[in-house]
């Protein structure tokens, strides 16, 4: 029996399902709300409002806790590798050595584009920012893999082949596209990978190689692609992902979702602020450096500049991927050899900024975006394809997420509002107004 939570309104006592996590979260359940009491609630930006169950991530942002479906994310960033998280957050266990090897033969077998969406990616100025490329060339894949129906169960009870098909196309030809929109910007000819190397290796060798050189695998570039992949894979119902959840909740294709999804991250208070990261940082180094006449412009209600990187909707802690980003970006620096300013400078806005009232107060700490530049940038990631980058670590979250609100049949999403405009009112003619 779930316990109740009462509401007093007009004299009337209305009691409502308390809803209980696995991690002692606590919700009320409102859905008969308007039916017993008239009422709906108001949330913009839904900041305190959960749209669903889900059982795929966990977080706890007082605490800066991150789990996909249990495994904690320094666990996982240290141990696992990209694909093995995709396929735990989207079938909820890791996969043992042959589920791993199916996942990878049917990706293998579906690493192919059809040549006429490289007519698509031609037809787009070279000035064209990627996301907007991939987005639409994600939602195009929809015309070369037409949907059919799907059936959620077949008659073992498992999803139908569709749904599987439609995953692991996306798994296969995302970092396709991606290495494609990223050799296209930089005048190279379009790399088809090498199905013998491993999922990042290949993503890596479709990216970098560069014509009539033999591929020669870095496994410093590899192991930090590899994390940085698992530390964006899922992160509950962000922006990008609640977005992908809603459109997909009125039976659009997992390509529409997915499309949906990445124009949601390209945002600038969202998956953008990695690429504003760095051309904030780059600003700051070109202005000569001083760092306290930018945070006095974050302080500065009259200032529309933010530090960006900072501050979180639900961590008002560390993030915990921005404290493993910050040592990975060091060791990938390190070991590179490079010696970049911009991480110096990032490193002082972050002292100085955990130092301050202002920051504190809010309880504004570094987040992913804040050092995952750093290291796009040391692997010559140019800053446009940042956010591209994040969208293909968090494919597997989005993927994951889909599937479990068509798995749980979840309700199409269709919020209400409170209507502030005119009462009603007769039409005037023209010649009277
Ligand atoms: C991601 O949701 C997710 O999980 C997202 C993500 C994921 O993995 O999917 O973690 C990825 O999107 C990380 C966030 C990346 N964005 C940025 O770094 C952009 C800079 N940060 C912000 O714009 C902001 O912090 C948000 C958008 C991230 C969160 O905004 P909220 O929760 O709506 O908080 P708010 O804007 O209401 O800010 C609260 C206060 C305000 O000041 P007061 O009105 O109280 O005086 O904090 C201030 C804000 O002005 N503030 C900042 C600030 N962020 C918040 N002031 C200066 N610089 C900042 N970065």
């Amino acid at each position: 029996m779930s316990k109740k939570v009462s509401i007093n309104y007009n004299d009337q006592n209305f009691e409502l399902d308390l809803v209980k996590g696995s991690e002692n979260e606590n919700g009320i359940d409102i859905s008969s709300l308007r039916n017993s009491a008239n009422l709906i609630t108001l949330d913009p930006g839904f900041k305190n409002t959960g749209s669903c169950k889900s059982s795929i991530t966990f977080l706890d942002g007082e605490k800066g806790i991150l789990r996909y479906r249990g495994y904690s994310i320094e666990d996982l960033a240290k141990n696992a590798n990209f694909l093995e998280v995709a396929f735990l957050l989207i079938y909820g266990e890791l996969p043992n050595k042959s589920q791993l090897d199916k996942l990878i033969f049917d990706i293998n077998e579906n690493a192919i584009i059809d040549e006429d969406l490289k007519k698509i990616l031609e037809g787009f100025p070279k000035s064209a920012h990627p996301m907007g490329i991939l987005s639409s060339l994600t939602s195009a894949l929809i015309a070369f893999n037409p949907e059919k129906k799907i059936s959620l169960n077949n008659n073992n009870g498992d999803e139908n082949d569709y749904m599987y098909n439609s995953i692991v196309k996306l798994l296969a030809k995302i970092p396709i596209l991606i290495a494609w929109v990223h050799r296209r910007r930089k005048g190279l000819s379009l790399d088809y990978g090498d199905y013998s190397l491993g999922y990042v290796q290949n993503i890596t060798k479709m990216m970098f190689q560069l014509p009539n050189q033999e591929y020669s695998e870095n496994d410093i570039i590899v192991n930090a692609m590899n994390k940085l992949l698992i530390l964006h894979a899922d992160h509950e119902q962000n922006c990008s992902t609640s977005t992908v959840r809603i459109v997909g909740s009125s039976e659009a294709s997992l390509f529409a979702s997915v499309s949906a999804g990445i124009s949601a991250l390209w945002g600038r208070l969202h998956g953008g602020a990695n690429q504003a990261v760095l051309e904030m940082l780059e600003a700051i180094k070109n202005d000569g450096g001083d760092t306290k006449k930018f945070m006095l412009k974050a302080k500065d209600k009259s200032d529309p500049f933010r530090l960006m990187g900072f501050g979180h909707r639900v961590y008002k802690n560390f993030d915990p991927r921005a404290k493993i980003i910050k040592v990975a970006a060091h060791e990938v620096l390190k070991d590179l050899g490079i010696d970049d300013p911009i991480l110096d400078i990032a490193k002082s806005l972050e002292i100085e900024a955990l130092d301050d009232p202002y920051f504190t107060s809010r309880k504004l700490y570094p987040n992913v975006d804040f050092y995952s530049g750093i290291i796009y940038k040391a692997l010559k990631i140019p800053k446009e394809m940042f956010t591209v980058m994040f969208a293909l670590g968090r494919l597997p979250g989005w993927i994951a997420h889909w599937r479990e609100m068509r798995m749980n049949n979840d309700p199409i999403g269709r919020p209400r509002q409170i209507y502030t405009g005119e009462n009603h009112r007769d039409f005037i003619s023209l010649k009277k107004r």
